[in-house]
């Protein structure tokens, strides 16, 4: 990057005219404004340079950046400067997190500090509130098509409830993480509905045209995202006679970021959060960000742009907000929100390890872990100083998208194995005894592709074994959850849990009656909490009691051993029987060994596993069990139960 003079002296004479005490109290904003302005700069230019509005918009965005900081509260100011102190304050094993539905939860934000105590007994000390903004009800997609992105949904609450709840938190030490659904809007906007309105302006913020010409060129490349619920990529608008992009549902508009007001709306709504306290904000769907005729308008390159823009502002403006990249796509491309070449590690903070999630789901369902190990080449790339989200679910589908290369590395075939996934946690057909009961989701007749449904709960077999009161399929089903949950818990990262899964919530069916949700059976892995139920984590002997007190553990486990934190410190062990995977984790002077066996059978492991590290101890203390294990000859074996698991630290005596 060139230092650029007259950059310089014109961004420090409007940061003067915006009343920034340069010198002053103001002093480190102004050296972080300084200092990345030529990299700002670069990067605006990069997309918008040709623009006819270019000059007056980058005006207008360093305007944004400072109003962004002014707005800053002192005590998120002086929270900023600890979590620099810090290092990089999210990398730390302390961390916990849970997404939830705040009215499926609790009901409405009002009860949400009623319960941090339970947060606090689990461990969870990271709460990512599902959407939250206005959003039409029956065409909200679960909140991910926001009305308004400034006013909290009246049946949540209000924007002071939410601040008022971001303080209880914080005075717990706890963070808090919220979306930025920046792709699209809800129809119902005002920026839609001026659109729809004839206002040229407004058309210019989304992709309109007058015919078909352009949106059937497009829909040629651009996959189907919905194919079942929503197919094809553009939606006809009578009111104003045109055909609108919408690649999600049809009332979801994609904006148009081609357009610089665009960036600059939604970069000011971005800092808007920042102020309301998000520590973490997960940037909902940045793969589709940037469209272009011809490609699948999926991973361009200018959506990298647009993100490492949005996190030097962010990073200038509100440092201690980190980002989460919502890229839930082919492995190779996931590690690109990280950043590239120069950017490495300046893009996202965090990105979703969604192919680890769902090789996990491949484990469970094979009993092999070969599959997995072929893609952690890809995985392990992700550089010092960014982090993965570790999940087993979320409020979405699992979707089978690692490469086909991966699964022919171990012999199978990729039409096969992911029809035997399918069929296996859709209970389908050669698979109709399959312990699982999860669906499938999105099936596109097309391509032959579909996504799974389930809760973490039902997808473990949970669901049958109650229904068919089998206690030994009971047991063995608590036991795959507690196997999935310490296998993302454990691998680095900071993971986070889906509410409901910390007690095993099964499937709940009722969204098949509710017009709004009936369409998109992701629904019945979002249950809503009884806490009538709930109070069974304290009654020895029932299923909610077994799972969250284990849980409980797993994580206090966690926030002990130093050695999870993400220094980029896991190496995978020799697989010497497929069924077991296994990862070492050493930081300063701690290992860590995990070990998991995802067979239904006991599984062999020679003790060579436990030295070809270079480790001699003789014994290894399995935080887990609370046992110890003496480390036996290379032609002895550690035999591992049916979906158990150790975390082995080695230990001298
Ligand atoms: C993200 C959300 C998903 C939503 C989609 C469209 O992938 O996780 O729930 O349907 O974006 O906003």
């Amino acid at each position: 990057m060139t230092f650029d003079q007259n950059l310089h002296e014109n961004v420090t004479r409007i940061a003067l005219e915006e009343k920034i005490d340069t010198t002053g109290k103001d002093n480190p904003f102004y050296v972080r404004l300084m200092s990345d302005i030529d990299t700002i700069s670069h990067l605006y230019r990069e997309i918008y340079g040709q623009h006819q509005l270019a000059d007056s918009l980058f005006e207008s965005i360093i305007r944004t950046v400072i109003s962004g900081y002014k707005s800053r509260e002192s005590a998120l100011i002086q929270r900023d400067e600890e979590k620099a102190d810090q290092g990089t304050w999210f990398l730390s094993n302390e961390l916990m997190g849970m997404s939830l539905y705040v009215d499926r939860f609790a009901g409405d934000l009002k009860s949400m500090p009623g319960k941090l105590p339970y947060f606090e007994e689990l461990g969870v000390n990271l709460l990512h509130l599902m959407p939250i903004f206005e959003s039409p009800e029956g065409e909200s997609d679960g909140g991910y098509a926001v009305s308004d992105f400034r006013k909290v949904e009246s049946r949540f609450g209000s924007l002071e409830e939410l601040i008022y709840l971001r303080k209880q938190m914080q005075e717990k030490s706890m963070y808090l993480m919220l979306d930025i659904v920046l792709n699209h809007t809800s129809h119902r906007h005002k920026w839609a509905e001026k659109a729809k309105a004839g206002i040229k302006e407004y058309q210019d913020y989304f992709y309109m045209y007058d015919d078909r010409w352009l949106p059937n060129q497009f829909d040629e490349k651009m996959p189907d995202i919905f194919p079942e619920s929503s197919p094809g990529n553009f939606t006809w608008i009578p009111e104003c006679k045109k055909w609108v992009m919408t690649v999600f549902h049809h009332y979801q508009w994609d904006l148009n970021y081609t357009n610089p007001v665009v960036f600059r709306e939604m970069l000011d709504n971005i800092l808007f959060y920042a102020n309301l306290g998000v520590d973490v904000l997960r940037i909902d769907a940045p793969a589709f960000i940037w469209k272009q005729l011809g490609t699948s308008c999926q991973n361009l390159p200018q959506a990298h742009t647009l993100l490492r823009l949005i996190k030097r502002c962010v990073a200038v403006s509100a440092p201690g907000m980190a980002l989460l990249g919502e890229a839930i796509v082919a492995p190779r491309e996931i590690m690109k929100y990280f950043g590239t070449g120069s950017f490495t590690a300046k893009e996202c903070d965090f990105a979703y390890n969604a192919t680890h999630m769902a090789l996990q789901w491949d484990m469970l369902a094979s009993g092999d872990t070969r599959v997995m190990l072929a893609a952690q080449h890809e995985i392990l790339q992700k550089p010092y100083g960014t982090t993965w989200i570790n999940y087993t679910r979320c409020h979405d589908d699992i979707g089978l998208g690692y490469d086909d290369y991966m699964i022919e590395h171990t012999g199978k075939n990729p039409y096969e194995h992911r029809k035997f996934l399918k069929e296996y946690f859709s209970y389908a057909g050669s698979q109709w005894d399959s312990p699982a009961r999860g669906a499938l989701f999105s099936s596109n007749p097309k391509t032959g592709d579909a996504r799974i449904s389930g809760s973490l709960a039902s997808l473990c077999g949970l669901e049958k074994a109650v229904w068919d009161g089998n206690v030994a399929e009971i047991n063995q089903s608590i036991q795959k959850i507690l196997l999935m949950q310490a296998h993302s818990f454990f691998l680095g990262g900071v993971p986070i849990i889906f509410y409901g899964d910390e007690l095993g919530y099964t499937n709940d069916y009722s969204y098949q009656e509710e017009p709004g949700k009936s369409y998109d059976n992701r629904w019945m892995h979002r249950p809503v909490i009884s806490w009538e139920k709930n109070k069974r984590i304290h009654e020895p002997g029932s299923i909610e009691y077994a799972v969250f007190q284990s849980t409980r553990k797993l994580i206090s486990l966690r926030k002990k051993l130093k050695v999870v934190s993400d220094h980029k410190n896991l190496s995978w062990l020799t697989p010497h029987n497929i069924h077991i995977a296994g990862y070492l984790r050493s930081y300063e002077d701690q290992k860590l060994y995990c070990v998991f066996n995802f067979s239904n059978k006991p599984a062999y492991l020679t003790w060579y596993a436990f030295k070809e590290h270079g480790d001699f101890a003789l014994q290894l203390f399995d935080h887990w069990t609370e046992q110890s294990f003496k480390v036996g000859h290379d032609n002895e074996y550690l035999i591992i139960d049916p979906y158990g698991f150790h975390l082995f630290e080695p230990t001298k005596s």
